[in-house]
């Protein structure tokens, strides 16, 4: 299955990258190796194959989630380093995977990264299902293809995703998908 997260890696400077990122996990409660699909243009491969280290989030705050897939963290949130690896914690995490590259494949458009989980935490409780929560990680995902599917498609399923947030979700989730729907529309051709 994939598990949707948030991935920290290093940067050149020695400061965190904050990436959502699917992680290919065992359907089993306790996995202890995961796989990342990384696209070659992103900054975590980069990361990644420099530092072979990272630490892999659960989280159910999609507000960063939302802000951290279009590059658009206007101030880093709040990291502990990692004791295990050379990384960063985020503090308002559910549970933690800190990681260790055991495998790189970049041959491929999407590189294919196995990695080892040499250490793991929780810090709190996951909130549960909350179906305006998940239409802003949908809406997150579309607005990462941008530039790559047909803008219309993308506006309609924004425009199928609306009343989930509307009706199940509280102001960060509305926040969340209000800053993705502008930033679409700061991309239109209209509205360069
Ligand atoms: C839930 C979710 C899952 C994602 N999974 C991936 C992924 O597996 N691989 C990938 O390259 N980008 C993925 N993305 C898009 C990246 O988060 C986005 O392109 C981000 O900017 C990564 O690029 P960067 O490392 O250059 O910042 C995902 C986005 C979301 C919202």
């Amino acid at each position: 299955v994939i598990l949707e997260g948030i991935l920290t890696t290093t940067n050149l400077d020695g400061g965190p990258h904050v990436a959502p990122m699917g992680a290919i996990v065992d359907d089993a409660p306790c996995f202890d190796r995961l796989v990342l699909r990384p696209f070659q243009n992103t900054i975590t491969l980069a990361n990644l194959k420099r530092s072979g280290q990272a630490v892999f989030h659960v989280t159910d705050d999609v507000e960063l989630l939302a802000r951290a897939a279009v590059a658009r963290l206007e101030t880093l949130p709040a990291v502990e380093p990692a004791a295990a690896v050379e990384g960063f914690v985020l503090s308002d995490a559910c549970r933690w995977f800190a990681l260790r590259v055991r495998r790189l494949d970049d041959r491929e458009p999407r590189a294919e990264i196995e990695a080892d989980i040499v250490d793991r935490g929780r810090i709190r409780d996951f909130f549960g299902l909350n179906r305006a929560k998940h239409a802003v990680v949908e809406a997150a995902i579309l607005a990462t293809r941008i530039a790559l599917a047909p803008i219309g498609e993308i506006r309609a399923e924004f425009v199928r995703l609306a009343p989930l947030v509307e009706k199940t979700g509280g102001a960060k989730e509305r926040a969340a998908f209000e800053f993705l729907r502008q930033f679409l529309d700061q991309y239109t051709p209209e509205k360069p």
